[in-house]
């Protein structure tokens, strides 16, 4: 099943690396299937010397674009692609992200980039969010205590690590049957919250791999 997966991320990230072209600077996102697109990048820049910059969501991310040989650039000009994972991804294209804890850096990318690609196996695309459950949320730490409080209908988690920007991460459990956008706009409103994980995608930009080497679209 593992390896099943492994092959799933793997198709997703090089049929997301082949919409890379000569030039380009390149969101990179964090994440499982977010590695096997860096990784696939990487590849493209050895076997053809494509030459892009790549901007990382985050540390990790950047470590395996540099061990891949991807030049990587800041944050600040708009970008060509960016392209990420996700944890759940439902028929509308309401997208939970933040299991790795970037969610903020990864809307700051994909607000700058001219496409946002994401990349997923067919697990995580899910009849409803309910089916993931878990809404990530990002909080200053002064404010973390009171975010919390405010939201324990919703039975806040605090994550051990905070964040690559040193936020406090918080996990919120959405029941069943709530009305998710509502949910993010709730939690955005309170002083201290930086920012949630639920995102809207373009289903005909979120790549399905599959263990077999194929990839579909999500729309
Ligand atoms: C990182 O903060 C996340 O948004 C990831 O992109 C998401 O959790 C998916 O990660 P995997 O590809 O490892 O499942």
């Amino acid at each position: 099943m593992a390896n099943d997966r492994e092959a799933a991320w793997a198709a997703a990230g090089s049929a997301c690396a082949a919409l890379v072209q000569d030039g380009m600077r390149v969101g990179l996102g964090t994440g499982r299937a977010a590695t096997a697109g860096i990784r696939a990048l990487g590849q493209r820049i050895d076997d053809e010397g494509l030459r892009v910059t790549g901007v990382p969501t985050s540390e990790a991310s950047a470590l395996v674009a540099a061990d891949v040989g991807i030049p990587l650039g800041d944050a600040g000009m708009p970008l060509d692609l960016a392209f990420d994972g996700a944890d759940a991804v439902d028929p509308a294209g309401l997208c939970v992200k933040g299991a790795g804890g970037a969610m903020v850096r990864e809307r700051v990318l994909a607000h700058a980039a001219a496409r946002f690609v994401v990349l997923v196996d067919a697990p995580k695309i899910v009849a409803t969010l309910d089916d993931w459950g878990v809404l990530p949320i990002a909080v200053v730490p002064f404010a973390a205590a009171d975010v919390m409080r405010e939201l324990d209908d919703l039975a806040p988690d605090r994550r051990e690590r905070d964040s690559d920007d040193a936020m406090a991460l918080v996990d919120l459990h959405v029941p069943g049957g709530a009305d998710w956008p509502a949910v993010a706009e709730r939690v955005r409103a309170l002083p201290g919250v930086l920012d949630h994980g639920l995102f809207r995608l373009v289903l005909g930009d979120v790549l399905i791999g599959h263990p077999d080497g194929t990839v579909t679209t999500a729309g």
